[in-house]
């Protein structure tokens, strides 16, 4: 079974993830970013592995355009979010790609990972004017911290073992 690896990433954590798995995977295998996607012929793999970074609780839209692309395929998530693991958030998140992926396809699993949010990101969310939904404030900024090792050894190591254990012969 040839498996598809296509990832979005605007800061390079789910690029970093998707490769590790690319690299521990026993199968034919291939790994392309979503922007160069377009003429893929994705009638030449059964599985697929999408791999996203959460936008406002849910797959990035690269991400959603792909799958469109897709049908009747074996569908894998790996996501990556600056939420914390044991947050509500975490879960909707999980819930809204699960939702996403079985639209026109055959759901199997999903894995997300944490990851830090780009200096970028917090920069523009600094200029966020006070009672903005997004301003900073001491819990947030605690959030970023926790976040910013990851994607570490051990989350690589994680979202290894969950794809091979799944997908490798
Ligand atoms: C525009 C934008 C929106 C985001 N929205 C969320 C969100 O709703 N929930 C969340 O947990 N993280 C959110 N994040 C954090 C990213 O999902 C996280 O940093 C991710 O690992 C980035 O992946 P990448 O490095 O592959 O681009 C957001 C980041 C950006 C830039």
């Amino acid at each position: 079974m040839k498996t598809l690896i296509v990832y979005s990433t605007i800061s390079g954590n789910t690029k970093a993830v998707c490769e590790r798995i690319y690299e521990a995977l026993n199968t034919e295998k291939e790994i392309v970013n979503v922007k160069d996607s377009k003429n893929l012929k994705v009638d030449n793999y059964e599985n697929v592995i999408v791999g996203f970074w959460c936008d406002k609780g849910t797959m990035d839209k690269d991400s959603i355009e792909f799958l469109k692309t897709l049908n009747n395929k074996n569908i894998y998530f790996l996501g990556t979010l600056g939420a914390r693991p044991d947050s509500e958030h975490w879960n909707d998140v999980f819930e809204n790609a699960k939702k996403l992926c079985s639209e026109n396809n055959n759901f199997k699993d999903g894995l997300l990972i944490w990851g830090k949010i780009s200096q970028k990101m917090q920069d523009m969310m600094k200029n966020f004017p006070a009672g903005h939904p997004h301003a900073v404030n001491p819990e947030r900024i605690a959030r970023w911290e926790a976040a910013s090792t990851h994607p570490d050894e051990n989350d690589f190591k994680k979202a290894e073992e969950f794809f091979t254990n799944l997908l490798n012969k």
